[in-house]
């Protein structure tokens, strides 16, 4: 595959959508052609697979809640991302399979490495050229969220102690795997974090 795939990381309220933006914008005037994507979401059975893992009412058992996110995930790089990587596209993602590892395996009662081995199931083991986790302390992630005044999801609406273990795993699998990861401090100005997330994409853009 000729393209470059790109993933970002991080906490609810870490700033990534901001980030994927910035660098989205800096890749198409250097020339680059795009695709910016999400998950859960991405594709159309994604944003349906996402109402459901973030709004639905009543009480999703932990399989059936790392099942959805995997389904979503199948269909999205099947249909969206191999084809753009094919094409040689750049492709930015908010959120991968390193989140489901984070959410789903730490922060709940499933263990990490059987939840990495549905979702690379699920995506024939496409793995990210780059991932960028942006680290922010979930007390200053939590009131940047409570200053959108947003509808909370579901996972936003868990408690502090969830958020912290789904820190502590980010930071776990990023140390695991320092050749994939950039990691970077939240609390700084996005500007700043825009700047050294480019320099790792131009040295793996060549
Ligand atoms: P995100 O799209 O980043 O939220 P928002 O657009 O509201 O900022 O992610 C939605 C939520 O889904 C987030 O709380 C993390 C969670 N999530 C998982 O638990 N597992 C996963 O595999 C993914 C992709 C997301």
């Amino acid at each position: 595959m000729s393209g470059l795939f790109v993933t970002l990381e991080g906490g609810d309220g870490s700033g990534k959508s901001t980030q994927a933006a910035l660098l989205e914008r800096w890749l198409v005037d250097a020339g680059h052609t795009v695709l910016r994507t999400r998950e859960p979401g991405g594709t159309a059975f994604g944003e349906e697979v996402r109402e459901i893992v973030l709004h639905s009412r009543g009480f999703i058992t932990p399989r059936a809640e790392a099942l959805l996110y995997a389904a979503d995930r199948a269909q999205h790089i099947a249909t969206k991302v191999r084809p753009a990587l094919e094409r040689g596209e750049v492709v930015i993602q908010d959120r991968y399979i390193d989140s489901s590892v984070a959410y789903q395996g730490s922060g709940r009662v499933l263990g990490p490495d059987e939840i990495r081995a549905v979702s690379e199931w699920a995506t024939e083991g496409l793995s990210p050229d780059l991932t960028v986790l942006i680290d922010l302390d979930e007390t200053a992630a939590r009131a940047r969220l409570d200053g959108d005044q947003k509808r909370f999801d579901r996972l936003e609406a868990e408690k502090d102690d969830f958020h912290r273990r789904v820190r502590a795993s980010f930071l776990a699998i990023a140390e695991a795997e320092p050749a994939r990861f950039l990691v970077v401090d939240g609390a700084l100005p996005p500007e700043v974090i825009a700047e050294s997330v480019r320099a790792r994409v131009e040295a793996l853009l060549g």
